[in-house]
C-alpha cells in the first residue's frame, strides 16, 4: 500500500485560481450572457512580440532539418539564452554572474515552487503578507508551514504584515527565520522596495544567516529611480538570495513559458552538523534530474527579447500595461476608492468598501458588475477588505470596466 504525503491534505482544496476560475464558471452557466471582463488572474493578453514570433518560426525550420534539428538540450538552458541574460539583464546593472549561476526554466511558478527541495522540511520561513500564495501553498506540500492555526494562518510561518498603515513596507521579523520569500515588485499589492529599503532585508539575512528567495518576476514593471531591478544590486546579496525571474509578465510568455533562476556560487545551507553545501550544484542535481530543459524553440524566443527589436516591443506592451494600470488607479480614485500600486507594478490593490470582506466584493464585483477580480484574502491573512485587479487586460476592457465600477459607486 502506498503511503499518501498528508500534508497535501491540510492544503485548501483548490489553488487560489483555480477556485476562482470556478466560482466563474458557475457565474457563466447561471449567466451566460452577461458580458464578463476578466481583471483577475495576472494573464496578458497582447501577442507575443514580433521578434519573438519570427525567431521561433526560425527555430521551428531549424527542427525541420536533420542538420539543424535540437533534440535534448542543457537541463540549465541553452548557452545563446544565458548569455543574452547576463549581458542585459544584469551586466547593466553592475552585477557581474557567471554562465553556471544561471538555470533556464519553463517559468518562475515551477521554480518557486521547486526551490524549497533544497532546504530541510524543518526550517522556519518568513512571507510577506499578503503573498503569491505558490509561496506558502509550496512549503505546505513538504510540511514545512507547520499545522493550520484556527484563524488560517500556519504555525511555522511568520507572517510580515504588508498594510496601509505602514504603506505595503512589511518590517523585518523581529526573530530569525531560516528562509523568507519576498516578491517585488510585489504581486498582489503593486508595491515597490526601493534600494535602501531592500537593503534592510539583505542585512537582516547576512547577520541571521536566512535564505533570500527573491521573486522578481514583475521588475521590467519598474519605473520608477531607485528601485532595484535585482537583489544583486544591494551588496552582499550574492550570498543570501536567489532570484527567480520569468519571461511571462516581461513578453508575454505566460502560454509559451520560459523564466529562469540566479543561484549565486556563494549561497550555502547548512548541515545539521554545520557544514556549509553550497546550493548551486544542488539545484544543477535537481533539475538534471527531474527537468529536461525548457524547448529549444521557446528559449529561441527568450533570446528575441534581448534584440533591439525585441526590447523596443516589450517596452511598448509595457507601456500599454502600465497606461491600463494609470487609466484604471485613477478612475478607482475618482470612484472614490482607497487604490494602491500600479506605478511600478501591474497590479492594483482596492480596498474594499468599509465592512465587506474581500469575498464579498470579488462576488458583488462578479454579480453586480460582471467584473473578475481576486478576492485579497486569498494572499493572505492581511489581505482581508482588499482586493486585486490587473493591468493586463485589453484597454477598452479595462475603461469599460472602471464605468461599471463608476455607475455603481
Ligand atoms: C497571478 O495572478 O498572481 C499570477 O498570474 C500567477 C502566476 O504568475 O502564476
Amino acid at each position: 500500500m502506498a503511503l499518501v504525503n498528508e500534508h497535501f491534505l491540510k492544503l485548501q482544496s483548490n489553488y487560489l485560481f483555480s477556485d476562482i476560475a470556478k466560482k466563474v464558471n458557475a457565474f457563466k452557466v447561471t449567466h451566460p450572457k452577461q458580458p464578463l471582463i476578466r481583471l483577475g488572474i495576472g494573464d496578458v493578453t497582447r501577442p507575443l512580440p514580433p521578434a519573438c514570433i519570427q525567431a521561433m518560426h526560425k527555430a521551428v525550420d531549424e527542427m525541420a532539418d536533420m542538420d539543424t534539428f535540437h533534440g535534448y538540450g542543457p537541463e540549465q538552458g541553452y548557452e545563446f539564452l544565458i548569455e543574452a541574460i547576463i549581458k542585459h539583464d544584469f551586466a547593466p546593472l553592475g552585477v557581474s554572474l557567471s554562465p553556471s549561476e544561471i538555470f533556464v526554466s519553463d517559468g518562475a511558478k515551477s521554480d518557486t515552487g521547486n526551490i524549497g527541495e533544497l532546504l530541510r522540511w524543518d526550517n522556519s520561513m518568513g512571507v510577506t503578507d499578503p503573498v503569491y500564495p505558490v509561496y506558502v501553498d509550496s512549503n505546505i506540500m513538504c510540511g514545512r508551514s507547520g499545522v493550520r492555526e484556527p484563524d488560517g494562518t500556519w504555525s511555522n510561518v511568520t507572517y510580515l504584515p504588508c498594510t496601509a498603515e505602514n504603506h505595503f513596507i512589511p518590517s523585518v521579523p523581529d526573530h530569525r527565520v531560516d528562509l523568507i520569500y519576498l516578491c517585488y515588485p510585489n504581486n498582489p499589492t503593486g508595491t515597490a522596495l526601493t534600494h535602501e529599503q531592500l537593503k534592510v532585508w539583505v542585512d537582516y539575512a547576512l547577520k541571521n544567516d536566512t535564505l533570500i528567495v527573491f521573486d522578481a518576476a514583475y521588475e521590467a514593471y519598474i519605473r520608477e529611480p531607485d528601485i532595484p531591478h535585482s537583489i544583486y544590486e544591494i551588496r552582499g546579496a550574492k550570498k543570501v538570495a536567489i532570484e527567480i525571474r520569468s519571461f511571462s509578465k516581461t513578453a508575454g510568455f505566460t502560454g509559451v513559458r520560459c523564466g529562469y533562476t540566479v543561484i549565486p556560487k556563494e549561497i550555502t545551507a547548512a548541515t545539521l552538523g554545520g557544514e556549509r553545501i553550497p546550493l548551486n550544484p544542488l539545484w544543477n542535481r535537481h533539475q538534471c534530474t527531474k527537468f529536461n530543459g525548457t524547448s529549444y524553440i521557446t528559449q529561441r524566443g527568450a533570446e528575441a527579447v534581448y534584440s533591439p527589436e525585441g526590447q523596443r516591443q516589450v517596452r511598448e506592451t509595457i507601456d500599454y500595461y502600465m497606461e491600463n494600470a494609470r487609466i484604471m488607479r485613477t478612475e478607482l480614485q475618482n470612484s472614490g476608492f482607497d487604490v494602491y500600486g500600479g506605478t511600478n507594478a501591474p497590479y492594483l490593490w482596492l480596498k474594499a468598501p468599509e465592512g465587506m470582506s474581500s469575498w464579498k466584493f470579488f462576488d458583488h464585483l462578479l454579480y453586480n458588475m460582471n467584473i473578475v477580480g481576486t478576492p485579497g484574502v486569498g494572499f493572505g491573512p492581511s489581505g482581508e477588505g482588499y482586493l486585486r485587479l490587473t493591468a493586463f487586460g485589453r484597454r477598452d476592457d479595462c475603461i469599460e470596466a472602471m464605468q461599471r465600477i463608476r455607475s455603481h459607486s
